[in-house]
């Protein structure tokens, strides 16, 4: 019973926000003439204490004592003698516990939108310096039309804000304070929610006694905020083991973000880029973890509910770490331009450009350019040509009007300028974008 039963081996990580959760309670009871000034001074003491304590490492946590709510009280009777008892009235360690894990999960929004902050910053930086960088831009993993690396780059800037945003509106949505609800009904003292709430930081108390204790969902969206951020990241880093294999050339890592091989010495794996990769395993689970053992849970509390602690903190860590880890290895990551370039003029990735001139030009109809289009690239092929590299007999051997003017159209440069609709690709765009991502996440 007792190995089941006890929660401290993991739940001692709320100590913070369960001594500041405690500090404000005892201060609205004193306010409300609940308890006396004297004994919620000495409360207030001795919670400090033992925050030191266990910051310091001297506490002892004993699994007899179940959890962090009741081996710190403990240890407040240890300190200050029968005050500590007072400071379990009107509440119980069921909205203890929730206001705890609210604030925790709180903070951690706050840290984990820092971060990605400073990655988006990586990443804008890197594709400002890269406005102009060619590379191929990819449909099926097919080498498709010229793109710009900065361009490339700037797609998940505008994911990672999305996830930023989605923390931003569950963060809005959990910062009500549950405590005040009690075991599940609510208390008969006259306390103040709304004191406790202000002190604590949120927007205000939760309306609901039942569903201030037994609800989780802020967790989960949480969770459900890091599994897409972490799929994000997921695809950033399977691009970074693309583009660094020696097929691909696109970027070289340093030492730093690579490790050897203890049996082939020319080996440089991108290890980080790898366990981001995988981190949505993790992640992913937590979320699924969570709704199974929320649902069918009839209210209010039940002991169910202690189990919402250990993968969501090892979801949030390990969140925070890969994004850490992306921004690290971002700043890292060298382009191989030459590479790039190389690669983007390959695959006949300008043909989309040759039909849009015959369009253009020659007035004619999209189709019909699309199959004279594909007859060149034939030529081309059998020719093992790129298409700029054809001769205007061999382009009017396929269709009588073409003109030199063509040319114009078919370098990997060219077609990359040329893409200045709203959200192209055209260096002049992306360098305006990344300016403005720069500016944006610099200011305040
Ligand atoms: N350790 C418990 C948890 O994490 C605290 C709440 C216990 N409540 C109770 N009625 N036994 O859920």
């Amino acid at each position: 019973m007792a190995e089941i039963n006890a929660s401290i081996d993991f739940d001692r990580r709320l100590y913070a926000q369960d001594i500041a959760g405690s500090k404000a309670h005892a201060a609205m009871l004193a306010a409300q003439g609940i308890i006396t000034r004297a004994d919620a001074a000495a409360i207030a003491k001795g919670l400090d204490e033992i925050k030191a304590e266990i910051e310091a490492g001297k506490f002892k946590f004993q699994a007899a004592l179940e959890d962090i709510h009741l081996n710190i009280e403990s240890r407040l009777k240890e300190l200050i003698g029968d005050a500590a008892g007072r400071l379990h009235t009107g509440r119980s360690r069921n909205d203890q516990v929730a206001v705890d894990f609210r604030l925790f999960v709180r903070d951690y929004v706050d840290q984990l939108s820092a971060g990605l902050k400073d990655l988006m910053l990586a990443l804008a930086e890197k594709a400002e310096a890269n406005a102009a960088t060619l590379m191929p831009g990819f449909t099926h993993l097919q080498v498709a039309q010229p793109i710009t690396f900065g361009h490339h780059l700037l797609a998940y800037v505008e994911m990672l804000s999305r996830d930023m945003g989605r923390f931003g509106d569950a963060r809005a949505r959990l910062n009500e304070s549950p405590l005040g609800a009690a075991a599940l009904a609510g208390t008969s003292y006259p306390i103040d929610r709304k004191a406790t709430a202000r002190a604590l930081g949120f927007s205000g108390p939760t309306r609901n006694s039942l569903d201030s204790v037994s609800s989780r969902d802020f967790a989960l969206e949480v969770l459900a905020g890091c599994s897409i951020c972490a799929i994000h990241l997921s695809r950033l880093a399977e691009e970074i083991v693309i583009w660094s294999s020696s097929q691909f050339a696109f970027v070289k890592l340093s030492d730093k973000f690579t490790t050897g091989s203890s049996i082939m010495p020319q080996k440089r794996n991108p290890d980080a880029a790898e366990l981001i990769r995988a981190k949505p395993g993790r992640i992913l689970g937590a979320f699924t973890a969570l709704a199974v053992m929320m649902k069918g849970l009839p209210m209010a509390y039940a002991k169910d509910m202690q189990e919402d602690k250990e993968q969501t903190f090892d979801a949030l860590d390990n969140m925070a770490l890969a994004i850490a880890a992306m921004a690290g290895m971002v700043r890292d990551m060298q382009p191989n331009r030459q590479a790039m370039r190389a690669a983007a003029s390959s695959g006949f990735s300008t043909a989309t450009d040759l039909a849009d001139w015959l369009v253009q030009k020659l007035k004619m109809p999209f189709r019909e350019a699309h199959h004279v289009t594909g007859r060149i690239v034939a030529l081309a092929e059998k020719k093992n040509a790129l298409l700029s590299e054809l001769s205007l007999e061999e382009m009017r051997s396929v269709h009588g009007a073409i003109d030199a003017s063509v040319f114009q159209v078919l370098s990997a440069e060219a077609s990359a300028k040329s893409r200045k609709s709203l959200g192209g690709t055209a260096p002049a765009n992306v360098a305006r974008e990344a300016k403005r991502w720069v500016k944006k996440l610099k200011g305040k």
